[in-house]
């Protein structure tokens, strides 16, 4: 295959790349890592970059591939922020916690003596244009190539984070100490550069379930990690290290009644603990609509997206980040804005738009913007909500509800009995329960209490950098666990297509 240099501008720092590389790949491999907070569906505009030697053409960087020599003028506004480390001093030993997750990486540095921690950066997983969800990526990693482009991208995107935040906390030069990466199966095993083909084919045996540490230079991180790189231990190929991270974390307080804990993510984890001390587990594909990716207005809490919506006496109100005009929505604004929706009887509860020929009941502000066949609701600066997106979360609330109800069938549990219900997820921690439950995420619990615990998959990863008995305690952890595989249950398919409507019908 051919390959052209990539030059940047000004430092003139080059390299060669394989012909038809992304060019926002290329980037983030020489240590540029652009913003795509729209997935690279070239909607936002923010991986904008200049090209030539006068940089007098504009391009998107993720919808422009490498088929010359090129030479590439990078704003800096268009790269990840990562935010320093506030009063962090050279001489500290120092961990980083990662979570590795399908859409989103969460990355946060830990002072190890003092039990402090900082995230200093979100950014979506550079491998989504494999595939937006495992089960495509698996398919993906078919390819060799592939496999290897996906397991360098993702060291690559580590590697330029943990460099730009020690640089951000004026620590540069300091050495991490240890890498702890939490995060679901196939994710882990992807970045350890394994095979993970039989995480896609029966009997779906994961190659190992355990991650003890490598050194630094066989994942990418020589120079910058001292120590060793490790990643928690898994269950399966279904179940990851966030879920038994979590019930490691879980397993430090009392269960006083049935809980259940449910990890939303592109891969939706959950598990149902007896206080006993059983646990039933199981995971879902929910796709990744909750992190804004997949919707046609998507994109992750960046500049220009609108983070929530509300029904006020004078109309919609939404909450942006940044100025300008609004450019996506992320997750939890889709979630608002389909809740004030159904309320509003635009969306009925099979999913259907029901527009009446026109604007039907739609809040103040909003309108009718059919995008060709498809009926579309119309928001701000342009922005639509189409019916597609809207099937979309369905799919991603079918799956969740359906993986709920299955596991306290499996459980021999009613939802009465469960007392406690927890919620966690890169998108936990900002969720709004109320519109979470009018969408029908969870099937109504009568005496449960409701919590919402953030990232605890990325807590679980911090947690093991300063206490260095969690993995072990990770390991053992897994002996309570009785894996619920859904598509085994009789009754998934039914249980699946009647969890896909909306609450009210
Ligand atoms: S337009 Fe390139 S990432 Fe959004």
């Amino acid at each position: 295959m051919r390959e052209y240099t990539v030059t940047l501008v000004p430092s003139g720092r080059s390299r060669p790349f394989p012909e038809g590389t992304i060019l926002s790949d290329a980037l983030v491999d020489m240590g540029v890592p652009l913003r795509t907070p729209c997935g690279g569906r070239g909607l936002c505009r923010r991986c904008r970059v200049r090209l030539g030697d006068d940089a007098s053409t504009e391009v998107l960087a993720c919808r422009s591939v490498v088929d010359r020599d090129v030479r590439v003028m990078v704003a800096g506004a268009s790269t990840w922020e990562v935010s320093p480390f506030p009063g962090l001093t050279r001489g500290r030993r120092l961990g980083a916690a990662v979570d590795l997750g399908t859409t989103t990486v969460k990355v946060a540095l830990v002072d190890v003596d003092r039990g402090r921690f900082h995230t200093v950066a979100s950014f979506l997983n550079p491998q989504r244009r494999f595939g937006h969800d495992v089960v495509s990526r698996i398919a993906a990693a078919a390819d060799l190539r592939a496999r290897d482009r996906m397991t360098g991208l993702i060291r690559s995107a580590l590697r330029v984070c943990l460099e730009k935040a020690l640089l951000a906390s004026r620590i540069d030069g300091t050495t991490i100490e240890t890498v702890v990466l939490s995060g679901n199966t196939t994710m882990l095993s992807l970045f350890f550069g394994l095979d993970v083909s039989p995480l896609g084919r029966y009997p779906y045996a994961a190659a190992t379930r355990d991650f003890p540490g490598v050194a630094p230079g066989e994942v990418g991180l020589d120079g910058i990690v001292g120590g060793e790189v490790k990643g928690l231990p898994v269950f399966s190929a279904f179940l990851g290290a966030d879920l038994v991270g979590a019930l490691t974390l879980f397993g430090r307080t009392s269960l006083e009644g049935w809980t259940l804990f449910a990890d939303l993510g592109t891969n939706g984890e959950l598990f149902l603990a007896a206080p006993s001390g059983e646990v039933f587990a199981a995971s879902c594909a929910m796709g990744p609509a909750l992190e804004g990716m997949n919707i046609s207005c998507g994109m992750s809490a960046d500049d220009g997206a609108i983070t929530r919506i509300r029904s006020t006496p004078a109309g919609l109100a939404f909450d942006m980040m940044g100025t300008g005009e609004p450019a996506g929505i992320t997750g939890t604004a889709l979630v608002d804005l389909i809740a004030v929706l159904l309320d509003a009887r635009v969306i009925r509860p099979d999913g259907r738009l029901d527009l009446d020929g026109g604007r039907g009941g739609l809040p103040e502000g909003l309108t009718a913007a059919p995008e060709g066949d498809m009926k579309a609701v119309g928001l701000w600066g342009g922005l639509r909500l189409t019916q597609m997106d809207i099937r979309n979360v369905q799919l991603a609330k079918a799956a969740m509800h359906a993986a709920s109800r299955l596991l306290m069938d499996a459980a021999g549990v009613a939802p009465a009995d469960v007392r406690r219900v927890v919620l966690a997820g890169a998108l936990g921690e900002k969720m709004d329960l109320e519109g979470f439950m009018r969408l029908g995420f969870l099937p109504p619990f009568g005496g449960a209490t409701f919590e919402v615990a953030g990232n605890t998959s990325l807590e679980a990863a911090l947690t093991a950098c300063i206490d260095p008995g969690f993995a072990a305690q990770a390991a053992q952890a897994r002996q309570r666990v009785r894996e619920v595989v859904l598509s085994e249950q009789e009754a998934f398919q039914d249980v699946f297509i009647s969890s896909l409507d909306f609450p009210g019908g």
